[in-house]
């Protein structure tokens, strides 16, 4: 008898599994009324006094072992979804799908550059890590010029060659060189900048720059872009070109737009006047042209660059920069454009 008990005991530790159904024919085995262990406490009843007491421990101690590996295993069966089986109830209705949601970063800029397709602009890109050339000195920005330290650099320690993009103007460099007029294109991108961050400034940011080279472009060709985009962005129809400098550009405006003083938000944001600058703007200057192989005497263009964060700031009035890097969840799930 004992000898059986210790057999059996060892088949139930070293049984497991990870199917319903064999542990449901574990416990018909053992533990059902006429399973083995419900035969061994039948024959318990014949067994010898002298080993009774021995015998119906060990058996005592056998049950108990059975049903803990049975609750165990059903317990194990039933946490691991894995094993659950999503074929065991045909009517339990499906789960639910969820949707990621677009980063606000990219709607706007998916947003841009579809009002930008519109009218003929082509989207560009240039590489992120820029030599001198294409990020400054094309830009009629050459070395020392005092307009470089508007923009703090990031440089590449091994080659003083090489920075991070501190705008995307240097796209345009790029475009220029291997395109030939017309040209209509826009480049969205991430620029760097060596700032101290706050709720208005960060050292990585993207930014749009928009192109267009052809023959008698002029400042009412700009001014009508960019009328017609702070329109299909905003719903807003006045803006105001503010006389300013940029050394890609002659003459160099600031572009403002008029956002209105209705709300308190409103007064907040434009410090009480109503105007909201977006971005920079201006003619080619014909430096920049030759400097890209387009004779200057033939063609003229314009060119503008906007921040994205900004945009996306004043349409969905985010009080602050660094929540579009910080992930959380929460934030990001608000913004459910799939675009
Ligand atoms: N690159 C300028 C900046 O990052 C923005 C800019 C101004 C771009 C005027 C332009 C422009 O193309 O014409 O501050």
């Amino acid at each position: 008898m004992i000898e059986l008990i210790n057999k059996t005991s060892a088949e139930i530790d070293g049984f497991t599994t990870n199917s319903k159904e064999e542990l449901e024919q574990f416990r018909i085995k053992y533990l059902s009324k006429k399973g083995v262990i419900g035969e061994l406490f039948s024959e318990f009843k014949t067994v010898d006094s002298s080993v009774k007491r021995e015998c119906g421990q060990s058996l005592n101690k056998l049950k108990n072992a059975a049903q803990e590996k049975l609750n165990s295993l059903k317990e194990k069966l039933e946490d691991n979804k894995e094993f659950k089986s999503s074929y065991d109830d045909l009517t339990r209705p499906a789960e639910g799908v969820e949707f990621g949601s677009s980063h606000p970063i990219t709607i706007v800029k998916n947003r841009i550059v579809e009002i930008f397709s519109k009218i003929g602009f082509t989207v560009s890109e240039g590489p992120e890590i820029e030599d001198d050339w294409h990020n400054f000195t094309a830009l009629n920005l050459p070395k020392h010029h005092p307009a470089r330290d508007m923009q703090d650099t990031f440089f590449v320690e091994q080659n003083p060659d090489l920075l991070l993009r501190t705008h995307t103007s240097s796209v345009q460099v790029r475009y220029m060189e291997k395109n030939e007029p017309p040209m209509r294109t826009i480049s969205p991108g991430r620029v760097f900048r060596n700032e101290d961050i706050s709720a208005r400034a960060h050292c990585i940011f993207h930014q749009v720059e928009g192109l267009y080279i052809d023959e008698n472009v002029s400042f009412a060709d700009l001014k009508q872009t960019l009328l017609y985009f702070t329109k299909e962005m905003f719903g807003k129809s006045k803006i105001r070109l503010r006389p300013s400098y940029f050394p890609f550009t002659e003459p160099s405006a600031e572009i403002d737009i008029y956002w209105g003083l209705e709300t308190e938000v409103d007064h907040k944001i434009t410090k009480g006047t109503g105007w909201l600058e977006i971005g920079g703007c201006g003619m080619v200057d014909p430096n920049v042209l030759k400097n890209t192989n387009i004779d200057p005497e033939k063609y003229s263009g314009f060119a503008f660059g906007m921040g994205i964060e900004r945009i996306a700031m004043l349409l969905y009035q985010i009080p602050d920069i660094r929540m579009f890097y910080e992930n959380d969840i929460r934030f990001l799930k608000q913004f459910k454009s799939v675009l």
